[in-house]
C-alpha cells in the first residue's frame, strides 16, 4: 500500500500517519521530520532547508525529491510506505511518476485556518521520533515529556501564529493544486482518493478514515 496524506500545516497528517502506518505496517516518510532531523544533526541538508523551514517556505523541489528517491529506495519500504507532507508541489507528484512510483490511495485531510491556527499553538514534538502531542488535545502522559522515552518536547519554530499564516498561504498557492491532480487521476481509476473532515477528536478522526477505507 502506498499513501499520501494530503492537507494543510497542522490538519493532523503527522497525527494520523502513525495510525495509518501501524494499521498497514508501512514506514512513515515525513519529509519534515526527515529535514528538522538533518538539522539537528547539522548535516549539509539541514543547513540547506533551517532558514527556508523557520520562515515556512518550501525546500526547493530538487532536494527534496533526492531525499525522499533515495528513503525509499531502502529495504523497509518494499511493501509500501506513507507519504507525510510529500508530495507538495506538482513538479514533486511528477517526479513520482518519472521513478515509477505508483500511488494507491490519497487521504485529504481538510480543517479550516482558524482550528489550525489553536491546533499548532498547543503543538509539542519529540524531535528525534518526530511524535507529535498537544497540551489540550492530545497530551503527553507527564507535561513537556515524550511518553516512550521520557525525552523533552520541543515547541516547532515554525509554529509561531505569523509563521503558520505563511504556511498556510504556501499551501493555497503551491500545494492545493495537488488536489485537482489527484482528483482526476481517481476518476481515470488510476488511485483511490478520500476526503475526510479532520475535525473530531484524533480518534474520530482515525476510526473515519479506516472505515472510509474499508469501504472503498
Ligand atoms: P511539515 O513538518 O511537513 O509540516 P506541515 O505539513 O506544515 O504539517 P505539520 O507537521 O505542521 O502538521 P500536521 O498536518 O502533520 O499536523 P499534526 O498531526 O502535527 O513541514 C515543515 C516544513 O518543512 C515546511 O514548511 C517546509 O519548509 C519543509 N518541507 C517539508 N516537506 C517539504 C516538501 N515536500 N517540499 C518542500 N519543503 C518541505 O497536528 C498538529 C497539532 O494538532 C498537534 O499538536 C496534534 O497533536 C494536534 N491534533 C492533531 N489532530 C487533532 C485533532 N483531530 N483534534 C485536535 N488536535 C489535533
Amino acid at each position: 500500500m502506498k499513501i499520501i496524506l494530503l492537507g494543510p500545516p497542522g490538519a493532523g497528517k503527522g497525527t494520523q500517519a502513525e495510525v495509518l502506518c501501524q494499521e498497514f505496517n508501512i514506514p512513515h516518510i515525513s519529509t519534515g521530520n526527515i529535514l528538522r532531523e538533518a538539522i539537528n544533526a547539522g548535516t549539509e541538508l539541514g543547513k540547506k532547508a533551517k532558514s527556508l523551514m523557520d520562515e515556512g517556505i518550501l525546500v526547493s523541489d530538487e532536494v527534496i525529491v533526492g531525499v525522499v528517491v533515495d528513503r525509499i529506495a531502502q529495504k523497509d519500504c518494499e511493501s509500501g510506505f506513507l507519504f507525510d507532507g510529500y508530495p507538495r508541489t506538482i513538479p514533486q507528484a511528477k517526479a513520482l511518476d518519472i521513478n515509477s512510483v505508483e500511488i494507491n490511495l490519497v487521504i485529504e485531510i481538510e480543517v479550516s485556518d482558524d482550528v489550525i491556527i489553536n491546533r499548532m499553538s498547543g503543538r509539542r514534538v519529540h524531535l528525534s521520533s518526530g511524535r507529535n502531542y498537544h497540551i489540550d488535545f492530545n497530551p503527553p502522559k507527564t507535561a513537556d515529556v515524550d511518553d516512550l522515552t521520557g525525552e523533552a518536547l520541543m515547541q516547532r519554530e515554525d509554529d509561531k501564529p505569523e509563521t503558520v499564516k505563511d504556511r498556510l498561504e504556501v499551501y493555497r498557492t503551491q500545494t492545493l493544486p495537488l488536489i485537482d491532480f489527484y482528483s482526476e487521476r481517481a476518476l481515470k481509476g488510476d488511485l483511490n482518493y478520500l476526503k475526510i473532515s479532520g475535525v473530531g477528536s484524533p480518534t474520530e478522526v482515525s476510526n473515519l478514515i479506516l472505515e472510509k477505507i474499508k469501504n472503498g
